[in-house]
Order: structure tokens, then sequence, then C-alpha cells
């Protein structure tokens, strides 16, 4: 007892202490998360963040504490770290007792930092754990009977149970997921805040189920409700075979497991897979690509609530046929993001009533209507007027169109549930006077932080960046897809590689690429093919040989980059045989090195022309990419091999790679250096993969420059993009990288600028200058993977890059490219140490920049001098905490610590 108290005052004291002190602790994370709920890993890693005024200050010492309540008694302590010598903030795995299922854990950090001898507390955050062991979930599936299934009957089941309480409660959690949609409800209110749950995995292999805190929502007398729709499980998606689904059986079903512990320490799971009812209600049908049909008049009131009953209520069946695994969530799901308004309202001259929301987004229109009752308003969704013409045809067969019987309540909120459009107009039809105050569009995606923000002085370059951001926004929807809007919506993988270092500046991607790298794993071939989207809907496990370079290596690059951007061995280490698996296949198909496997995109959608007898298209060898990748992809593999020490395959991959350098010499440069095709993608594969020895590397550069110079512009597609200006500026020729972003005639980044998109198109030419449209079969206006020139801008515009050798942003370099035609560039990026800040501007004659780094991290500061003079700071303390430096007449290098550092250079 006395120990119990001792610790407590201890607590409270040091705490107190901490705010105090200069250095704060802030932003605990377990899993990357902010007090998550459900969590089913029996090591969970804990992350923090320190924050301090001081300059150069580094964790030397931390120790955590984890324990089952607040206090941190004696008895609820399960893991004191103890007092550990070491600057690890980030991941560091939980080494306690064992965890117990649905249990809530407290924990708290304290941290010393070089700064002072004291140390500092954070404040106590919590996570809980979720069912953990597959064992906890002993309940069975709740379907429909057999003649309801999907296909005799669209309509979604409405599922209903009771329960009462009698105790104090002092916390409950509903576990549960869905095969198909679903959304829950108790008393009346929907539980969480989520939508399309539980997203989208391996289904056959893995469904992640949530967990949800609905202590608030309980009552002496309680009911429960559940709507299932088809979502991706069970809903036509592409690739699917007329009269095949994609999964095994045809009926939605859920499992639920709802957990109480009371005031009085006991636990009880109060509802099982016994009782539950099912009838029909509003949605008549839901799918992903064509969208639902409503009829607000079959609203029953309150049929979550309990005591209220429905004459045509049926027994659910119990199934119990489920193959595959039941896992916590660990990525952050799809919730409401932005609210948009309604900017106006347009009479099409064909007459249709069109909204335009003013922005391409992914989402869904939440609208009240006055009509009466009975009326019949559909909604259709289309992302561009052509002609001044609502305009769908690039949507293929998907038909993106709501349909909603009203019931004359004027006060009801229309949306759908188990569907999303990709849109930016929507056609209203069945609606006589349209408000727009009573028309939103809803923006849905995974619910990450944003890490990063860029703004600069060029008004078309932040439409750019606003698009890129808009193309991200749009396609996570908890799996990286390439569009929002037509019959696909895929996970491919080739466009979210392309995407991933871009992606992973704008927002915290951890998370939601370690969930979908898991499913790429099980929907891997056994013999290491990776299929081209995941969840291999395309595919699905048939007998496959051969896969696209540049997709199929997505195992490689998001892995590896996944690793410089957040410094997560652990997680390499778990990708580790993924990569491999896929490396191994490729060495398995080549002969003395040089790859021979098929099944390739190429340099999917690059510059082409029509009728072209002087062969301006810039078509690029398949076999050489393919080479180049194969190179690239054992390059990653061997460099994860070295980090995490495994010496055999270091040997090993080390002379595959020699093979595949030497073979890619032997088949695809000439004598005199030519790279086979001689086209930009060539000569940026060959330069970026470091596929050349020195003299060549020269004459390759030079061939891209007057490659890029006679044609006056970029001819890259989706392989040779994201590469183009980091290769022209990492050999000199930062100002043709500048020339090709700022160009803004068809091709490149700012033509669709001018043409008024708000998101990234598909197409280098999606709208012509004319007006005439793509080919309507593959033309969509929100495809992030050209949106890949985000991660140029951030690094030279804002300058600022990983270190390989410190990755994670532990040691990090800043060297923004002070280029004349921008007059101020800034950015933000929130590291796993804190965030950092660049901003520089320029008057006539100086240019100043202000840099953050924040405690625990380093940064190797490169800056140019484009006038005569010197780097000077404007504040004593700053200069004298600079830890190293070295001037050049043409540039200053420093190596500083933490803290706020502003420096300018005059001319003199
Ligand atoms: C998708 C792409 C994808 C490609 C592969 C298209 O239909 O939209 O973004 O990478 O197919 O060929």
């Amino acid at each position: 007892m006395k120990h119990i108290l001792l610790l407590t005052t201890f607590f409270f004291f040091s705490l107190h202490c901490g705010i105090a002190q200069k250095v704060t602790v802030y932003d605990l994370q377990v899993d990357d998360f902010y007090s998550p709920m459900g969590i089913d890993s029996e090591t969970p890693t804990f992350s923090w963040k320190t924050a301090s005024k001081e300059y150069n200050v580094n964790q030397t010492h931390y120790q955590v504490f984890v324990a089952t309540d607040a206090v941190f008694s004696k008895n609820s302590l399960v893991w004191d770290s103890g007092k550990l010598a070491s600057s690890e903030s980030v991941y560091t795995v939980y080494e306690g007792k064992p965890l117990s299922p649905d249990t809530k854990y407290y924990w708290t950090v304290k941290v010393w930092t070089s700064q002072s001898s004291r140390s500092s507390q954070s404040r106590i955050a919590t996570w809980s754990t979720g069912l953990m062991k597959l064992k906890n979930w002993d309940t069975k599936w709740i379907t429909v009977a057999e003649d309801d299934d999907y296909r005799s009957n669209p309509k979604s089941p409405y599922f209903k149970n009771e329960f009462k309480i009698n105790k104090k409660v002092k916390s409950a959690n509903l576990h549960i997921t869905s095969r198909g949609m679903y959304e829950a409800y108790i008393n009346g209110k929907r539980v969480g805040d989520l939508y399309l749950t539980p997203g989208w995995t391996s289904y056959n292999n893995r469904i992640q189920y949530q967990t949800y805190n609905i202590t608030n929502l309980l009552s002496a007398n309680n009911g429960i409700g559940v709507i299932l729709g088809k979502g991706w499980h069970y809903g036509r998606l592409m690739g699917t075979k007329k009269g095949e689904q994609n999964y095994s059986g045809n009926r939605v079903s859920f499992i639920s497991q709802l957990l109480i512990t009371y005031e009085d320490g006991t636990k009880e799971r109060v509802i099982d897979d016994s009782n539950w009812n099912y009838s029909y209600g509003a949605i008549l049908d839901s799918e992903i690509y064509n969208g639902e049909y409503y009829d607000a008049n079959l609203i029953e009131e309150n049929w979550s609530n309990y005591g209220v009953n429905n004459p045509e209520y049926k027994s659910a069946v119990t199934v119990d046929d489920y193959k595959g695994i039941l896992v916590s969530t660990s990525n952050e799901m799809i919730k409401r993001q932005e609210i948009l308004v309604a900017k106006e309202l347009i009479t099409t001259p064909s007459g249709d009533k069109v909204i335009d929301f003013g922005q391409n987004l992914t989402g869904w229109v939440e609208f009240k209507a006055n009509g009466k009752k009975g009326d019949v308003v559909k909604i259709q969704h289309a992302e561009i007027l052509h002609k001044e013409e609502f305009y769908t045809d690039n949507l293929r067969s998907a038909k993106q169109l709501n349909t909603y019987v009203l019931n004359g309540d004027s006060d009801h909120l229309y949306r759908p549930h188990f569907t999303f459009q990709g849109f930016r107009f929507i056609k209203i039809e069945g609606m006589e006077d349209i408000d727009l105050d009573d028309f939103k569009a809803v923006a849905l995606y995974s619910d990450m932080e944003q890490s990063g923000t860029f703004s600069s002085s060029n008004p078309l370059i932040n439409q750019l960046q606003s698009n890129i951001e808009w193309g991200q926004k749009g396609n996570f929807l908890d799996v990286p897809t390439d569009c929002p809007q037509r019959n696909e919506r895929l996970g491919w993988t080739g466009d979210a590689q392309a995407f991933f270092n871009t992606a992973g500046y704008l927002r915290d991607v951890k998370n939601f690429f370690d969930k979908w790298m898991v499913d790429l794993e099980y929907d891997q071939y056994d013999n290491g093919v990776v299929p081209s989207v995941i969840p291999d809907v395309l595919d699905n496990k048939r007998p496959r040989d051969g896969a696209s370079a540049g997709w199929a290596d997505a195992v490689t690059i998001i892995s590896w980059n996944s690793y410089l951007i957040y410094g997560d061995k652990e997680q390499l280490k778990l990708r580790y045989n993924s990569m491999k698996k896929w490396v191994d296949y490729m060495h398995s198909k080549s002969i003395e090195g040089s790859y021979v496997g098929n099944n390739h995109y190429g340099d999917w959608l690059f510059y082409s022309v029509p009728n072209d007898p002087p062969g301006r298209s810039a078509v690029s060898n398949k076999k050489m990419i393919a080479q180049a990748f194969y190179h690239y992809s054992i390059d990653l593999l061997l460099k994860a091999a070295k980090v995490l020490e495994n010496k055999e395959d270091v040997t090993h991959y080390q002379n595959l790679l020699n093979q595949a350098h030497q073979a890619f010499q032997d088949e695809y440069v000439t004598k005199k250096g030519m790279i086979a095709s001689d086209t930009q993608t060539s000569y940026v594969l060959a330069l970026k993969f470091n596929l050349l020895n020195e003299e060549n590397k020269k004459i390759a550069v030079e061939r891209l420059v007057a490659n890029v110079e006679s044609y006056g512009h970029l001819t890259t597609g989706f392989l040779g993009t994201p590469y183009l200006c980091e290769i022209l500026s990492a050999n000199g020729r930062a100002d043709l990288a500048i020339k090709l972003l700022l160009r803004d005639k068809y091709p490149s980044w700012l033509y669709p600028v001018t043409m008024g998109a708000t998101t990234i198109w598909e197409r280098w030419n999606g709208i012509k200058k004319n007006g005439d449209l793509a080919s309507e079969s593959m033309n969509s206006y929100n495809h992030y993977a050209y949106g890949a020139i985000g991660e140029w801008m951030y690094n030279n515009l804002v300058g600022l890059k990983v270190n390989e050798l410190y990755p994670g942003y532990k040691r990090f370099t800043i060297q923004p490219l002070f280029d004349k035609n921008f007059n101020y560039i800034s950015g933000t990026y929130n590291s796993n140490y804190g965030n950092i800040k660049v901003n520089w501007s320029r008057t006539n004659d100086a240019i100043s920049i202000s840099i953050s780094i924040p405690p625990n991290s380093q940064s190797d500061v490169f800056l140019s001098k484009p006038y005569k003079g010197n780097w000077t700071f404007n504040n004593k303390k700053a200069e004298g905490s600079v830890l190293e430096k070295k001037d050049d007449t043409d540039k200053t290098y420093f190596l500083l610590g933490s803290g706020d550092y502003q420096l300018r250079l005059k001319a003199e």
C-alpha cells in the first residue's frame, strides 16, 4: 500500500514538473495512432515527440510505464521499461507482461534530454486492446435466409437484437465486422463516425474488425441494429466475370461481440449470435459503381430502439463458413472530411439542372428536399461538363446514380450508405425548386493525418499542389485506388508506387500502406508474382505467370521508401519476405542476369502522337524498362538485407545485382552510350536506378537534355514521370526541370491547371485545347499518378530530403533551389520527431530563409549562393548553436540540431 501511494505521488509530482520544464513530451502514439481502440498486437509500439525552445536538444534516456489504471498503482503496472540510455523515440516495442483482450491500458513516458538533467514526463495516454486471438471470436456470422441472398434480393437487410443491463457499466465495447459493408446503431444512434466499414482487405484471407466505445450509448434496455450493403465484398467490380462474384458466398453477413465491463470488475458479453432478427428498410439497392436506391418512406422510425418491433421480422441465420482470419484495424478508417457548399446551379443547353461544387472530389452528396411524399429524386454524378452538357461517358459502365424516394419531410437528410462517387457536378432530376443551400458535397477518405504543406509565390503551382492533394484525398479510400469514378477504382500497384513518396509528404500514410502491403503479401502468388491490383480482384489467384515491371515492383519500392520516410525497421522486416519472393521470381525468369518475364504495361500513357509518320511518339522498349526495374528491385532488396543484417542475402543479391547490371549494358546500352529506345524515360530510369558507368552517365544526361530540348516538353508516362525532374536537377539541370514544371502547354503538369482542373488527370490531354476529350474508354479526371511531381517540388523547391543513412528524418537534408521564378516557397513536414519548417523568400538583392528542426533530429543544410556574399544569422544564439559549417564560394554547408534558425544572404 505504501508503495502504491509513493508511486502515485511520484507520478503526479513529475507530471506537474513536466509542465514547468522547458522540454515537453507530446504526440503520444501507439502503433502510430493517437489513443487507438481495439489493437490486436501483443507487442504494440510507442512513439512520442519532444518540444523545446532550446537548440540542439536530443533525447538521452527514456522510461515507459504501462498500467491498467490511470494512477499506475503497483498492481496495475504491466510494464516499466526502466531508464534506458537511448535516443529512440519512435516505434519502441512493448516488452511488458502479456496484454489482455478488450482492456484499456494507460501509458506515459519520461524523457531525459541533453538540455537538462531532470526528466520531463508526458501526459497519460491510453489504448485499448482488441479481441487479440481468433479464439475470442466464438460467435458465428449473422446473415439472411438463403432465399434472401443478394442476387435474388438486393435490398439491405436491417438486423436487430435487444439486451438489458442491470449493473453499473464502467465501459462497453462493440467489436464488429462484416462481409459486405455495415452501419451499426444502438438505441437509435449511429455507432462511431466511420464510413464504408469494414474497409477493403484481401477478404478471402483476412477482414479487419472495428472496435467502438459505446459506453455512452447504453441504457437499461437496449436495442442494437446493423444494416448491411454489398460493398467491395459482393458488389460488382471490374474483373468480375458475368454471373460470378469476387468472393465466396452470396449473402452479406456480420459478426460482432458486445462486451461490457461493469463497475464491480466483472465482464459480460451481452449479445451473441442468437436472437437476431432482420427485415428490410429504406436501402433497396446499393452498389459501389452504380450507387444507391433509397426509399425514405420505408424507414421505420427508431427501428434500432428497444421494444420497437417489425411484424415482418424473420429470424436471422448463423453461418460459420469464413476461412480467413479476423484482425483488428491497423489503418485509419474512412471518415467524413471536407464539407463543400454548392457553388452554382447551372441549366445546361439541353435543360438539365446541374450543381457545380467547384472541386472534383470523392464522397457523396447530402441534401434536404422540399418535394412531396413519393417524389423520386435522381442524383447523377460527373467530373466535367462537356460542351456545357453533363458528361458521363468516361464513367464507362458505372452509373454513379443515387435515387431517392422522398417522404415529404423537408428536414430529412438524404445520403447514400454503401457507395461513393467521384464528382464535381451533379445532375438533379425530379426536383422542381432547387435551393443550393440544401446541397452539400461530403468528401470521404481515409482519416490520415495531414503531414506536409507546400505553398509558393506562383498561383498556378499552388493550384497544382491543391490538385495533387485532392488527387490523394479522392483515391485513398482504405486502399490506394487509381480513380474514384468509373467502373474501376482498384488498388493498382503501379500508380501507388509512383505516387508513394508524394503521398508520404502530404499525409501520414504509414498505417494506410502498412495495411495494404499485408494484403499485397496475402495476394502475392506462390511463385512470387505480385498481382496488378491489391486486393487482387482481377486475377483472384488464377494461375498467372508474369507481372508488369513498375507495377509488381510496388512491393520493393513502397517497402523501402516507407522505411526511409518512417524509419520503422520492424516493418521492413515484415515486408522482407514478400520483397524477396518477387525478386526471386524475376530471377527465375532471367537468363544470365537478363530478365525475360512478360506481361508489361510499359511506360503507361507516355506522350504519343496519332498517325505518327515521323515517329515522335516516345515509346520505350518494355524489355528495357523491365530490366531496369529488375535491377532496381534487387538493389532495394539488397539495401533491406543490409539494414536487417542478413549477410547471406547480401552476398547473394549483390551477385544478382552485378549480373543484372551487366545484362543491362550488354542488351540496352550501345557502345557509344545510347540507351534502347532513346526516350526520356529510358535515360531517366537508367540514371535513377544506377545502371550506368561514369562515362555513360555523362552521355545519358547529355542525350536526356537534348531529348527534352528537342521536344520542348516531357514525353514520359507513369514510370518515367516520377523521376524526370529529379534526374535533371540531380545532374546539374535544375533549370530544365523548372522549365518543365512551369510549362503550361500540353503536355505538362500545368496544362490541366490552365484548363480548370481541380485534381490530377489520368492523361496529359484529358481535355484538349479545342475542348475535345481524350477517348472516353480511359479518361479519368482524378488519377493521382502524375501528381508524383509533388515529391520533386518538396525535395527541391522546399529542399527537404530524407537521408538514407538516417531513415525516418532522424537526420535529413535541406537544400532548396532558390529558383528565380519564385519569390517565396514555404513548406512544412511533420516528421516522426516533430514539425520541420522551411521558408524562403527573396527581395531584389537578398534571400532570407527560416528553418525549424525538431528535437532529437538534425539536418544537413546546404544553402547555395545565388548572390555574391555570405549567409548570416539574425540571432547570435542560433549562430552559436551551429554544429558544423563549411563555406564555399557557391554554397555554405551547416549541420544544425534542433531549433529555429533565420539566415539571410545579401548581395554584396
Ligand atoms: C488504370 C491505371 C493502371 C492501368 C494499368 C488502368 O485502367 O486506371 O491507372 O495502372 O490500368 O494498365
